[in-house]
Protein backbone atom coordinates (compact mmCIF):
# COMPACT_ATOMS: atom_id res chain seq x y z
CA UNK A 1 0.00 0.00 0.00
CA UNK A 2 1.23 3.30 -0.94
CA UNK A 3 2.01 5.62 2.04
CA UNK A 4 1.07 9.48 1.71
CA UNK A 5 0.52 12.43 3.80
CA UNK A 6 -2.27 13.55 5.11
CA UNK A 7 -2.87 17.14 5.60
CA UNK A 8 -6.09 18.32 8.02
CA UNK A 9 -6.55 22.29 8.53
CA UNK A 10 -9.80 23.72 10.30
CA UNK A 11 -11.04 26.21 12.56
CA UNK A 12 -9.94 25.71 16.56
CA UNK A 13 -12.29 22.73 17.55
CA UNK A 14 -13.68 21.47 14.65
CA UNK A 15 -13.59 17.97 15.49
CA UNK A 16 -10.25 18.11 13.01
CA UNK A 17 -7.25 16.23 15.77
CA UNK A 18 -10.18 13.78 16.98
CA UNK A 19 -10.50 12.88 13.16
CA UNK A 20 -6.70 13.20 12.29
CA UNK A 21 -5.77 11.01 15.57
CA UNK A 22 -8.00 8.65 14.50
CA UNK A 23 -7.51 7.83 10.96
CA UNK A 24 -3.77 7.80 11.93
CA UNK A 25 -4.76 5.15 14.66
CA UNK A 26 -6.79 3.08 12.05
CA UNK A 27 -4.21 3.32 8.98
CA UNK A 28 -0.57 2.51 11.68
CA UNK A 29 0.40 6.41 10.52
CA UNK A 30 2.12 9.38 12.68
CA UNK A 31 -0.23 11.57 14.17
CA UNK A 32 1.35 15.20 14.18
CA UNK A 33 -0.63 17.94 16.23
CA UNK A 34 1.16 21.29 15.15
CA UNK A 35 -1.21 23.23 17.54
CA UNK A 36 0.71 21.82 20.32
CA UNK A 37 3.87 23.10 18.52
CA UNK A 38 2.58 26.44 18.81
CA UNK A 39 1.28 25.81 22.35
CA UNK A 40 4.65 24.77 23.38
CA UNK A 41 6.34 27.56 22.19
CA UNK A 42 3.75 30.24 24.21
CA UNK A 43 4.72 28.00 27.22
CA UNK A 44 8.25 28.66 26.85
CA UNK A 45 7.95 32.21 26.01
CA UNK A 46 5.25 32.47 29.28
CA UNK A 47 7.74 30.81 31.07
CA UNK A 48 10.92 32.69 30.25
CA UNK A 49 9.10 35.98 30.63
CA UNK A 50 8.84 36.88 27.32
CA UNK A 51 5.01 37.29 26.82
CA UNK A 52 2.44 38.99 29.52
CA UNK A 53 -0.97 39.92 28.94
CA UNK A 54 0.11 42.73 26.64
CA UNK A 55 3.24 42.10 25.15
CA UNK A 56 5.62 40.05 23.47
CA UNK A 57 9.69 40.18 23.68
CA UNK A 58 10.20 39.21 20.12
CA UNK A 59 14.00 39.80 20.34
CA UNK A 60 14.41 37.50 22.54
CA UNK A 61 11.85 34.60 21.39
CA UNK A 62 13.87 34.87 18.34
CA UNK A 63 16.87 34.59 19.76
CA UNK A 64 16.03 31.59 21.81
CA UNK A 65 12.98 29.43 20.10
CA UNK A 66 15.36 27.06 17.87
CA UNK A 67 16.64 25.77 21.68
CA UNK A 68 12.27 25.09 22.32
CA UNK A 69 12.85 21.34 21.65
CA UNK A 70 9.93 19.99 21.20
CA UNK A 71 8.86 16.37 20.77
CA UNK A 72 5.60 14.16 20.91
CA UNK A 73 6.24 10.74 23.09
CA UNK A 74 3.54 8.12 23.31
CA UNK A 75 1.80 7.57 27.17
CA UNK A 76 0.83 3.95 28.64
CA UNK A 77 -2.42 4.34 26.43
CA UNK A 78 -0.60 5.07 23.41
CA UNK A 79 -1.82 8.48 23.44
CA UNK A 80 0.83 11.29 22.40
CA UNK A 81 1.72 13.42 24.35
CA UNK A 82 3.66 17.15 24.28
CA UNK A 83 7.53 17.29 25.80
CA UNK A 84 9.46 20.71 26.14
CA UNK A 85 12.83 20.41 26.77
CA UNK A 86 11.80 17.09 27.80
CA UNK A 87 9.30 17.74 30.60
CA UNK A 88 6.00 16.66 30.01
CA UNK A 89 3.83 19.26 29.23
CA UNK A 90 0.41 18.03 27.55
CA UNK A 91 -1.72 19.54 30.63
CA UNK A 92 -0.82 22.58 31.01
CA UNK A 93 -0.60 23.96 27.09
CA UNK A 94 -4.24 22.99 26.78
CA UNK A 95 -5.06 25.54 29.15
CA UNK A 96 -7.04 28.70 27.84
CA UNK A 97 -4.28 31.24 29.26
CA UNK A 98 -1.55 29.08 27.23
CA UNK A 99 -4.68 28.24 24.03
CA UNK A 100 -4.38 32.08 23.89
CA UNK A 101 -0.70 32.68 24.04
CA UNK A 102 -0.33 30.42 20.98
CA UNK A 103 -2.68 31.86 18.63
CA UNK A 104 -0.53 35.31 19.34
CA UNK A 105 3.19 33.40 18.80
CA UNK A 106 1.82 32.22 15.85
CA UNK A 107 1.47 35.69 14.25
CA UNK A 108 5.42 35.70 14.36
CA UNK A 109 6.73 34.88 10.88
CA UNK A 110 10.06 33.86 12.82
CA UNK A 111 8.03 31.22 14.71
CA UNK A 112 6.46 30.01 12.13
CA UNK A 113 9.25 29.52 9.78
CA UNK A 114 10.83 27.49 12.21
CA UNK A 115 7.95 25.15 13.42
CA UNK A 116 7.60 24.53 9.53
CA UNK A 117 10.93 23.53 8.93
CA UNK A 118 10.47 21.01 11.71
CA UNK A 119 7.31 19.87 10.63
CA UNK A 120 8.79 19.30 6.91
CA UNK A 121 11.47 17.36 8.08
CA UNK A 122 9.14 14.97 10.62
CA UNK A 123 6.42 14.17 7.21
CA UNK A 124 9.81 13.29 4.95
CA UNK A 125 9.51 9.95 5.20
CA UNK A 126 5.57 9.94 4.26
CA UNK A 127 2.88 8.10 6.54
CA UNK A 128 1.96 10.93 8.42
CA UNK A 129 -1.45 12.84 9.70
CA UNK A 130 -0.70 16.24 10.39
CA UNK A 131 -3.44 18.35 11.75
CA UNK A 132 -3.07 22.67 12.01
CA UNK A 133 -4.21 25.90 10.27
CA UNK A 134 -1.54 25.83 6.74
CA UNK A 135 -0.24 22.15 6.44
CA UNK A 136 -1.98 22.14 3.01
CA UNK A 137 -1.11 25.52 2.25
CA UNK A 138 2.43 25.80 3.41
CA UNK A 139 3.60 23.05 5.15
CA UNK A 140 2.92 20.46 2.82
CA UNK A 141 1.60 22.05 -0.52
CA UNK A 142 2.13 18.83 -2.33
CA UNK A 143 -0.02 16.52 0.20
CA UNK A 144 -1.92 13.82 -1.35
CA UNK A 145 -4.77 14.08 0.58
CA UNK A 146 -5.80 17.48 2.05
CA UNK A 147 -9.42 17.77 4.24
CA UNK A 148 -10.43 21.34 5.41
CA UNK A 149 -12.67 20.84 8.64
CA UNK A 150 -15.51 22.95 9.57
CA UNK A 151 -18.38 23.35 11.98
CA UNK A 152 -20.22 26.43 13.06
CA UNK A 153 -19.44 28.84 15.94
CA UNK A 154 -21.87 27.64 17.80
CA UNK A 155 -21.46 24.11 17.37
CA UNK A 156 -18.01 24.18 18.29
CA UNK A 157 -18.59 26.26 21.36
CA UNK A 158 -20.44 23.90 22.48
CA UNK A 159 -18.36 21.35 21.86
CA UNK A 160 -15.51 23.61 23.74
CA UNK A 161 -17.44 24.18 26.71
CA UNK A 162 -18.37 20.28 27.60
CA UNK A 163 -14.66 19.92 26.92
CA UNK A 164 -13.48 22.54 29.59
CA UNK A 165 -16.47 21.68 31.99
CA UNK A 166 -15.35 18.26 31.81
CA UNK A 167 -11.97 19.25 32.72
CA UNK A 168 -13.21 21.15 35.91
CA UNK A 169 -12.76 24.94 34.01
CA UNK A 170 -15.94 26.71 35.23
CA UNK A 171 -16.85 28.56 31.58
CA UNK A 172 -20.04 30.19 30.44
CA UNK A 173 -20.91 29.10 26.91
CA UNK A 174 -20.69 33.17 25.95
CA UNK A 175 -17.43 33.41 26.96
CA UNK A 176 -16.15 30.42 25.05
CA UNK A 177 -18.03 31.30 22.08
CA UNK A 178 -16.63 34.59 22.27
CA UNK A 179 -13.01 33.30 22.65
CA UNK A 180 -14.08 30.37 19.37
CA UNK A 181 -14.71 33.95 17.22
CA UNK A 182 -11.80 35.75 18.31
CA UNK A 183 -8.92 32.69 17.73
CA UNK A 184 -11.38 32.15 14.75
CA UNK A 185 -10.43 36.08 13.56
CA UNK A 186 -7.18 35.90 14.18
CA UNK A 187 -6.96 32.67 12.35
CA UNK A 188 -8.31 33.86 9.49
CA UNK A 189 -7.13 37.16 8.98
CA UNK A 190 -3.06 37.24 10.60
CA UNK A 191 -1.05 38.22 7.50
CA UNK A 192 1.37 35.84 8.09
CA UNK A 193 -0.46 32.00 6.73
CA UNK A 194 -3.51 32.96 7.12
CA UNK A 195 -6.39 29.71 8.03
CA UNK A 196 -7.61 29.10 4.27
CA UNK A 197 -8.91 26.69 2.28
CA UNK A 198 -6.26 25.39 -0.32
CA UNK A 199 -7.85 25.01 -4.05
CA UNK A 200 -7.25 21.22 -3.90
CA UNK A 201 -8.95 20.25 -0.28
CA UNK A 202 -11.77 18.48 0.69
CA UNK A 203 -14.54 20.47 2.58
CA UNK A 204 -16.17 18.79 5.48
CA UNK A 205 -18.83 20.74 7.75
CA UNK A 206 -19.42 18.41 10.31
CA UNK A 207 -21.86 20.76 12.34
CA UNK A 208 -24.55 17.60 12.01
CA UNK A 209 -21.79 14.88 11.30
CA UNK A 210 -21.77 12.19 13.50
CA UNK A 211 -18.04 11.37 14.60
CA UNK A 212 -18.15 7.43 12.88
CA UNK A 213 -20.17 9.57 9.71
CA UNK A 214 -17.38 11.97 9.49
CA UNK A 215 -15.00 9.02 9.16
CA UNK A 216 -16.49 7.06 7.39
CA UNK A 217 -15.86 10.04 4.67
CA UNK A 218 -11.85 10.29 5.70
CA UNK A 219 -11.91 6.38 5.35
CA UNK A 220 -13.25 6.09 1.56
CA UNK A 221 -11.12 9.07 0.40
CA UNK A 222 -7.96 7.75 2.03
CA UNK A 223 -8.54 3.86 0.81
CA UNK A 224 -9.51 5.52 -2.73
CA UNK A 225 -5.28 7.27 -2.72
CA UNK A 226 -3.83 4.08 -0.96
CA UNK A 227 -5.21 0.90 -2.11
CA UNK A 228 -3.16 -0.12 -5.23
CA UNK A 229 -5.75 -1.60 -8.07
O1 LIG B 1 -5.19 23.79 17.05
P1 LIG B 1 -4.81 24.51 18.32
O2 LIG B 1 -5.97 25.21 19.01
O3 LIG B 1 -4.07 23.64 19.29
O4 LIG B 1 -3.79 25.67 17.86
C1 LIG B 1 -3.26 26.61 18.77
C2 LIG B 1 -2.99 27.93 18.04
O5 LIG B 1 -1.92 27.78 17.11
C3 LIG B 1 -4.17 28.47 17.25
O6 LIG B 1 -4.41 29.82 17.61
C4 LIG B 1 -3.76 28.43 15.81
C5 LIG B 1 -2.28 28.26 15.83
N1 LIG B 1 -1.82 27.31 14.81
C6 LIG B 1 -1.27 27.81 13.65
O7 LIG B 1 -1.23 29.03 13.47
N2 LIG B 1 -0.78 26.96 12.70
C7 LIG B 1 -0.84 25.64 12.88
N3 LIG B 1 -0.35 24.84 11.92
C8 LIG B 1 -1.42 25.10 14.06
C9 LIG B 1 -1.91 25.98 15.01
Amino acid sequence: MKKIIVAIDGFSSSGKSTMAKELAREVGYIYIDTGAMYRAVALYAIRNGWMTADAIDEEALRQHVGEAVIEFRPNADGRSETYLNGENVEREIRSLEVANGASRVSTLGFVRRELVRRQQEMGRGKGIVMDGRDIGTVVFPQAELKLFVTASPEVRARRRMLELQAKGEAVSYDEVLANVVERDRRDTQRAESPLRKAADAVEIDNSRLSREEQMEIVRKLFNQLTVDN
